[in-house]
């Protein structure tokens, strides 16, 4: 499959007239992480159907570990594990239990499936739980199995839909230690949505997913240092009169509901400091995160669309 695990071109879901995703190409070498971003809505979850093939392309076409999505979807699907937003799991069976299952519908025998889920549980952090009913672990140790299970049959791209979504912080950091261990240990080519987007940070590509469009993409660290060192907050009552009156000194300024953001080269001086502490009710200066990418991504998209 020359080194790619997946590739798609042009690849496009219409409902009705309105397309959910809309000409999408990627290339996605085998072993690596890749992060589809995007806010609620921008498409992440239709893409990952069609690559799983659960939905079929109105247009275009990927492949997935070289094989067709259109054409191929058993070979696919042997070659996949998806883990879906709602999670797949019957929470009236144990954790043994639910792998297991998951182990029979992919045919394995009992002794591939009491290995491999030794395996899978010790990775996630679940090897003391086996015998407790799904019902009664916590939701992240519940997300950790829903992995697990999507990992029993050994796949070589394991999909991920916003394995984060509702979790709090110490869990969705345990998530995350759990798929780099995977990574480490299996090789596994991973493509992960969320709209978390500073978690996407150890991805070694992201993509920017806006209105079923890629409107950014790139590795991380570079499109972060784009922004330059440090980003300037802040909180005012009047954020567009703010804007015009920094932007002919400072440069281009983003305008959010209740705040103004600055990027600046280097962190601000005591004097600059005390002059936006004076315009604003509350100022603060931070590095620069993947969050940011997206919002000046937008904000350039926008003075485009109102140039034209
Ligand atoms: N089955 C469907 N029928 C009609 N519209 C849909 C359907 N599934 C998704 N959409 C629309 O497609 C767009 C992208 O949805 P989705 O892929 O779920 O986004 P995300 O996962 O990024 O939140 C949304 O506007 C959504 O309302
Ligand atoms: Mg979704």
């Amino acid at each position: 499959m020359n080194g790619l695990a997946i590739r798609a071109e042009g690849l496009t879901k219409r409902y009705g007239d309105v397309p959910a995703v809309d000409g999408l190409n990627l290339s996605i070498p085998a072993g690596s992480f890749f992060g589809l971003l995007g806010p609620n809505g921008a498409g992440k979850t239709t893409t990952i159907h069609m690559l799983s093939t659960l939905i079929r392309p109105s247009a275009g076409e990927a492949w997935v570990a070289g094989h067709s999505v259109r054409t191929e979807s058993l070979a696919v699907r042997s070659s996949i594990g998806v883990v879906f937003q709602e999670n797949a799991l019957d929470h009236r069976l144990t954790v043994a239990e639910n792998l297991r299952f998951a182990g029979r519908l992919n045919g394995l025998s009992s002794r591939e499936i009491r290995q491999r889920s030794d395996e899978l549980l010790e990775l996630f952090g679940l090897a003391g739980h086996r015998d407790r009913p799904v019902a009664a672990l916590s939701g992240g140790m519940r997300r950790a199995l829903d992995i697990a299970r999507g990992m029993i049959h050994r796949p070589r791209v394991l999909f991920l839909d916003e394995p984060t979504i509702g979790l709090d912080l110490p869990a969705r950091r345990a998530i995350w230690r759990h798929i780099g261990r995977l990574r480490a240990s299996l090789g596994i080519t991973v493509f992960l949505s969320t709209h978390y987007l500073e978690e996407a940070t150890d991805c070694d590509e992201v993509a920017f997913l806006s209105n079923g469009r890629i409107v950014e993409r790139g590795a991380p660290g570079p499109l972060i240092a784009q922004l330059g060192r440090c980003i300037v907050e802040i909180e005012t009552d009047r954020p567009a009169e703010l804007a015009k009156r920094l932007e002919p000194r400072l440069g281009p300024v983003l305008v959010e509901a209740d705040r103004v953001h600055l990027r600046c080269e280097d962190e601000p001086g005591a004097l600059l400091q005390a002059e936006l502490a004076s315009l604003g009710s509350a100022m603060r200066w931070r590095r620069p995160n993947l969050n940011d990418v997206f919002l000046w991504v937008n904000r350039a998209q926008t003075d485009r669309r109102q140039a034209a």
